[in-house]
C-alpha cells in the first residue's frame, strides 16, 4: 500500500457528513457546504466530504472537504487581485468566513473544449449538427474534445431542488428574469478573466482546465463577486496535458482528473441520476479521493497532509470564537 492509499484509508473514518455547530443557528445545506449566517453579518461556509453526482449526493470521500477547501482558498488569494471574491479567512481545513452574498440565480460555466457525455452537453448537441450553443457560433469540423476557438460562457439558470440545471443563451437568460443585461456585462469579462488565469496556472502545472462553473453574488454594498468555490475538482474539469494530444490522435477519451471518474463507475453500474445510486464501497471512495489530492498536490505544488483530528471537534472548537456578534472578528 502506498503512502497515500494508507492516509485515505485512515480518512475513511474521519469524514465529515453534516457540520452540526452548536451557537451558529440553523445552517442553509447545499449538497456539499453548510453556510451558517454570524452575526457579525458574514457567513461561515464548512465543506464537508459529501460528493455528489448527477445532482444526487451519494455519500463521503475521505478528506475531500478539506482538499476543496484548501484549494479553493489558495485560487482565492491567488486571483483576489484580478477578480474580486468572497472569502474573509480560513477558521478550519474545511471552513472559510466568507462576506455573506445574495446569489444570482445562475451558474456561470465557462467552456474551452468541445466535450460532455450528458443530453445537454456542448459536444451532444455539436454531434447532433448543431452549430450554436447558448448564443455562440460554433465553427464546422471540430472533434470531440477538441478545443474551442476561446472560451465560451455558457450560463445555466440553477435548477431548484433535485432538477438538473439548463443551459441558456443570454436572450432567454435575460428574458426569464434570472440577472439584467448590466449584471451579465458585468460578470462575463470577470468570469473569463478568472478563466484566463486558471487555465494560464493549470498549463504551468501540467493540467488543461477545461470547462468550470462559478457562482457570483452581490454583497450588501452592491458590489459583484465570485463566491462558493473556485477551479475545484467538484466545479471544473481537469485533463491531464502530458497525454492529451497522443489520446485526442488515438481517438481514446482524455485523462480525467477530476469527478468524471466517479461519474464512469457510476454509469458502468448502470447510474445516470435516476433511481437508487450503487453504494460507493471504501475502494471505490479511495480511488475518488485520490483524484481530489492529485489535482491539489498538482496546482499547489506542495503535499497534501491533512488535519487527522476528528473532523467536528475541530470544526467546534475552531469557530467557537465566531459564535456571538462581540466576539466576532472585524470583516477584513
Ligand atoms: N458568500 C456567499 N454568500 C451567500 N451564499 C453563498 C456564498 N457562497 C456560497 N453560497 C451558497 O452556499 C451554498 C453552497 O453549498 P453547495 O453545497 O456548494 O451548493 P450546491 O448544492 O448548490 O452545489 C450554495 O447555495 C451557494 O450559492
Ligand atoms: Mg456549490
Amino acid at each position: 500500500m502506498t503512502v497515500r492509499r494508507e492516509l485515505l484509508a485512515r480518512g475513511l473514518g474521519l469524514t465529515l457528513e453534516t457540520a452540526d455547530l452548536p451557537g451558529l443557528g440553523t445552517p442553509q445545506r447545499g449538497k456539499v457546504r453548510e453556510g451558517y449566517r454570524l452575526t457579525d453579518g458574514t457567513r461561515l461556509l464548512v465543506t464537508t466530504d459529501r460528493v455528489s453526482a448527477f445532482d444526487r449526493v451519494l455519500g463521503t470521500l475521505p478528506f475531500k472537504g478539506q482538499v476543496l477547501n484548501g484549494l479553493s482558498a489558495w485560487w482565492f488569494r491567488q486571483t483576489a487581485s484580478l477578480v474580486p471574491n468572497h472569502l474573509i479567512d480560513v477558521p478550519d481545513p474545511q471552513a472559510m468566513r466568507v462576506i455573506d452574498c445574495t446569489p444570482l440565480p445562475v451558474e456561470f460555466v465557462v467552456r474551452a473544449y468541445l466535450t460532455g457525455v450528458t443530453s445537454t452537453s456542448i459536444w451532444t448537441h455539436y454531434a447532433r449538427g448543431e452549430r450554436e450553443f447558448c448564443g455562440h457560433r460554433l465553427p464546422d469540423g471540430l472533434r470531440k474534445n477538441e478545443p474551442l476557438p476561446r472560451p465560451i460562457l455558457t450560463p445555466s439558470t440553477k435548477a431548484s431542488h433535485g432538477a438538473h440545471d439548463v443551459s441558456v443563451s443570454r436572450e432567454r437568460l435575460l428574458a426569464a428574469g434570472a440577472v439584467t443585461s448590466d449584471e451579465l456585462d458585468q460578470v462575463e469579462p470577470m468570469v473569463l478573466a478568472l478563466f484566463e488565469q486558471g487555465r494560464r496556472v493549470c498549463a504551468e502545472r501540467g493540467l488543461l482546465l477545461v470547462d468550470t462553473k462559478y457562482e457570483i453574488g452581490r454583497t450588501t454594498d452592491g458590489r459583484l463577486v465570485v463566491i462558493d468555490e473556485v477551479h475545484t475538482p467538484d466545479s471544473s474539469r481537469f485533463w491531464r496535458a502530458s497525454t492529451y494530444e497522443d489520446r485526442l490522435r488515438a481517438g481514446l477519451e482524455p485523462e480525467s482528473l477530476d469527478k468524471e471518474w466517479l461519474r464512469r463507475w457510476l454509469v458502468e453500474r448502470g447510474y445516470r441520476g435516476e433511481g437508487e445510486p450503487p453504494r460507493l464501497n471504501d475502494e471505490v471512495r479511495i480511488e475518488a479521493a485520490g483524484r481530489y489530492v492529485e489535482v491539489f498536490e498538482a496546482l499547489t505544488g506542495r503535499p497534501f497532509e491533512p488535519d487527522l483530528e476528528p473532523p467536528l471537534e475541530r470544526l467546534r472548537r475552531n469557530v467557537a470564537s465566531l459564535v456571538g456578534s462581540d466576539r466576532a472578528g472585524p470583516v477584513a
